[in-house]
């Protein structure tokens, strides 16, 4: 395959055409934003964690049945992926209070979701990506009550697979975010899984092993994104 011209460069990927109309072509930087891009910097090294890591839970997810836009590693930085349409929505998968669900209902970091919490924000950077509801979903076509049946299920899903995965290789799964497009008709998994898009705290410890580092200026963030592939890779 061929990589041809940049079709869009965002906060932490671009993404090229090749010359396969059903393929693009990914490539992983190592820019860091938080806060909507108001915090910037460079974590070295993390576009090569995040493709590797990417690459390795999607395949894993795919075995296992959760259709994904995964399709080749071309090298460290970068991979093919399926042509996706993304759907204008951010989905945040729950299993434990941190970051801004803390902040907004008051409750101490760490503490357990008696049940597994869904939300969706609306992907727009200008808004800060509000948080929307399904009526918000369907009443702004951001999603047919078909796709977000089939998002809601693989989300719950994906959440299953990662805690196990995870938990085997001593880390917890707290939250993180899922991005869905849509491919031949069909909702499939986008985007990327990586220390930028999921909060990871160590089993034993609760160290902090994900973005939160860079976030919040805890420090050893390069060191902690190479551990977090390490244990991945086993
Ligand atoms: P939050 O607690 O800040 O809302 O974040 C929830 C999860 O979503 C956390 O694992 C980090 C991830 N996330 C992203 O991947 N991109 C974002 O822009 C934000 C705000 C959070």
């Amino acid at each position: 395959m061929e990589k041809l011209e940049m079709l869009y460069e965002g906060k932490a990927k671009k993404v090229y055409k090749t010359d396969d109309p059903n393929y693009y072509w990914i490539e992983y930087k190592d820019d860091a934003t938080a806060f909507n891009g108001e915090k910037k910097g460079t974590i070295v090294d993390k576009g090569i964690v995040n493709n590797k890591m990417s690459a390795l839970l999607f395949k894993m997810l795919e075995e296992k049945g959760v259709p994904t836009h995964f399709e080749s590693l071309v090298n460290d930085r970068e991979q093919i992926v399926k042509a996706v349409k993304i759907l204008p929505l951010e989905v945040i998968v729950r299993n434990v209070a941190a970051g801004s669900l803390a902040k907004r209902l008051g409750l101490e970091e760490g503490t357990p979701m008696k049940k597994t919490v869904l939300e969706f924000c609306y992907k727009n950077d200008e808004l800060g990506d509000p948080m929307v509801n399904d009526d918000h979903i369907f009443a702004m076509d951001f999603a047919t009550e078909l796709q977000l049946e089939t998002i809601k299920h693989y989300a719950y899903k994906v959440n299953e697979l990662l805690k196990a995965f995870f938990i085997k290789r001593g880390l917890k799964l707290i939250d993180f975010k899922l991005e869905f497009g849509v491919y031949e008709g069909k909702v499939i998994l986008a985007d990327e899984i990586s220390p930028d898009t999921c909060r990871l705290w160590d089993a034993e410890t609760n160290k902090k092993m994900d973005k939160d580092r860079f976030r919040r200026d805890l420090g050893d963030v390069e060191a902690v994104y190479q551990e977090v592939l390490g244990r991945i890779q086993g």
